[in-house]
């Protein structure tokens, strides 16, 4: 069982007000101990204040190297109790240290079918850009655990998006995140609930 998450935006934080949403309507049984993010004018922040949720905005760039970037971020996800992170919209690459200390503890939403359109680079618009451009006709969502490498942990739960003719960068990125929300609560509820077993690459969950 988690309850305590920190919840990490880089953007808008659309994700975010859906795990908000869904917590006030009493499916997602969580609380939120602290939203970090990258941009100090994200929306993701406001939406953090609107709900009190306490707010850390910090960057490697803040720091003299990388290690003590992630010192600092450890510290800050220790003193708030954080027990799960949840990457809702995030852009950076957390620091190794921050990954293995919460190995299998970290949720990324990823607005593809993962392992296609994935890796470094592949985030946000540029997912949507690179499905259009290669005449996928399948696109979606994948909520997974954070490993290492850029969109490689194990898959909790897909869901598949058409792609439909005339789509545009824009029209696609709209249809997979209303997915996005439909579904990206789910996988975390199961975490934190503790429905989920990992073998491996393996995830089985009862929703
Ligand atoms: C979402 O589509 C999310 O899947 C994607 O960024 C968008 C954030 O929207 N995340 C990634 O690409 C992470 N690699 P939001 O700020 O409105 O939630």
């Amino acid at each position: 069982m988690f309850t305590k998450c920190a919840v990490f935006a880089s953007g808008g934080g659309s994700n975010f007000q859906a795990l908000l949403d869904r917590r006030g309507a009493g499916d997602l049984h969580v609380d939120f101990a602290l939203a970090v993010g990258n941009n100090s004018a994200a929306g993701a922040f406001e939406r953090a204040r609107a709900h009190g949720v306490p707010t850390l905005h910090t960057a490697p760039s803040h720091f003299e190297d990388e290690a003590a970037y992630a010192k600092s971020l450890l510290s800050a996800l220790k003193a708030a109790g954080a027990e799960l992170l949840i990457l809702a919209g995030y852009m950076k690459k957390l620091p190794p240290p921050v990954v293995a200390g919460y190995r299998n503890k970290i949720i990324n939403i990823h607005p593809g079918l993962l392992p296609a359109f994935g890796g470094k680079g592949m985030y946000g618009m540029n997912v949507h850009k690179a499905v259009l451009e290669y005449g996928a006709k399948l696109s979606g969502v994948t909520a997974h655990f954070v490993d290492d490498e850029y969109d490689h942990g194990p898959i909790i739960l897909q869901k598949p998006v058409p792609v439909l003719d005339g789509d545009t960068e824009q029209t696609l990125a709209a249809r997979v995140l209303k997915a996005e929300h439909e579904y990206f609560w789910q996988a975390v509820e199961a975490v934190a609930s503790g429905r989920v077993r990992v073998d491996g690459r393996v995830v089985s969950l009862r929703l």
